[in-house]
């Protein structure tokens, strides 16, 4: 077996006064996660359970989300930038988000009513997709920043929905910046960003919150309460939203909740070691195949309700998720294959390397994983860059 560059930390970081929890709790995400229901291409996206697998591994439940079926858009990422584009909205004209359904925003009183805005927003591919998809759907006008590196596939799908889309010659903290320097410059132009930043936090916040419909699918799904949640990061509002959400579900005996980053962008793994609750930013090309992790600067939310209840933090190499997303398609007969890209299999990749290899053997036993664990995983995109998936998969081409 390959050996893995992956290292752990336990989350002693300073507790807060914890502000967002409440947000992520499973009312505030059920509004969410009925604005949702409105669309006709709503569909729970399935929980697989993989039962030779967690017999293999030796635990005792491993389900894993695949969000490769969401919205024919192959990653969750549109959850949150429909459900925060249609709260703008709702804030902006003065209406309820229960009144602004699928059907409403669709109409052409409601276009007249709008008039006409711009949706600019910065992405490694899935976040921009999501929007683009939105704005189409609104038949608004959309900008797209990638950063430099993007694949061709993932540029190709944003402006097969009809966005402005350009690869800058920057990194996605960079673009980040540039899109919202931009938003100033177009009549009614909207940021839509997943990552806060100091008078930047309502759209962050909803776009969190559409985040959340997956893990409140998941919970249902599940049908029992997960022992560990395994969830990515890269700013940390899908992970925090996740966090938030089983946190404020189970207040008194709340799963481990494990965050997984890239060791190219692992800014919270940093903060954790530096360990006195101030953010580290991580700076450079982070060149990592998990270009949806591949963000250097913790969104505020998320790194908030890390802090309060993350229980630890791993940060590891390509390989770690080159090896998930292989043991996630060449799956045991009996259990369902998954297509999982880059960010999806990181978690996965990071457990299996858990569980299987003797030099993690102290993670394992300091998690508390074996027979009685009952395991969640998201694997938040399919093959975003077919290319690359084949490559890894069937080409058994690694990366570090
Ligand atoms: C597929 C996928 N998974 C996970 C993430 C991480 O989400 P966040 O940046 O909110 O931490 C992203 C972000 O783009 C992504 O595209």
């Amino acid at each position: 077996m390959k050996t893995i560059n992956l290292k752990y930390i336990a989350n002693h970081l300073p507790k807060t006064d914890d502000p967002y929890l409440h947000l992520m709790s499973k009312e505030e995400v059920t509004i969410a996660r009925n604005f949702h229901r409105s669309f006709p291409q709503y569909k729970e996206t399935p929980l697989q359970d993989l039962k030779k697998m967690a017999e293999y591994l030796g635990v005792g439940r491993i389900c894993v989300k695949d969000e490769s079926w969401r919205y024919g858009l192959n990653s969750f990422k549109v959850l949150g930038g429909a459900y925060s584009i249609a709260k703008y909205l709702a804030k902006e004209m003065g209406r309820d988000i229960k009144d602004l359904p699928y059907s409403v925003l669709k109409s052409e009183e409601f276009r007249k009513e709008l008039g006409s805005a711009t949706f600019i927003s910065a992405t490694d591919g899935n976040h921009g997709r999501g929007v683009a998809w939105t704005a189409r759907e609104l038949g608004q006008r959309c900008i797209i920043l990638m950063p430099k590196g993007t694949s061709q596939s993932r540029f190709d799908n944003i402006k097969a929905l009809g966005a402005e889309v350009t690869i800058e010659d920057l990194n996605y903290d960079e673009c980040v910046r540039k899109a919202s320097t931009l938003a100033d410059q177009y009549e009614h132009g909207v940021i839509v960003q997943d990552t806060s930043w100091e008078g930047y936090e309502d759209i962050p916040l909803w776009i969190m919150q559409g985040y959340a419909v997956m893990a409140d699918e998941a919970a249902e799904q599940y049908g029992e309460r997960p022992t560990h949640v395994f969830v990515q990061a890269g700013v940390g509002a899908m992970a925090g939203s996740a966090v938030g959400y089983f946190a404020s579900l189970y207040p008194d005996n709340p799963p481990k909740m494990i965050v997984v980053e890239p060791n190219k962008a692992d800014c919270m793994f940093r903060g954790a070691q530096r360990g006195d609750g101030e953010k580290v930013v991580v700076t450079g090309d982070m060149d990592s195949i998990m270009a949806g992790l591949a963000c250097g600067e913790p969104c505020e939310l998320g790194w908030d309700l890390f802090k309060n209840h993350a229980t630890g933090f791993v940060s590891a190499d390509d390989l770690m998720t080159c090896r998930g997303m292989r043991m996630l398609a060449a799956n045991f007969k009996e259990d369902p294959h998954i297509v999982s890209g880059e960010s999806g299999a990181a978690t996965f990749g990071a457990f299996a390397s858990i569980m299987l290899e003797d030099s993690l053997k102290d993670v394992r036993d300091e998690l508390e994983l074996g027979p009685d664990s009952k395991v969640l995983f998201f694997s938040t995109e399919g093959d975003t860059d077919p290319v690359r998936w084949k490559n890894i998969i069937w080409e058994g081409v690694d990366y570090r």
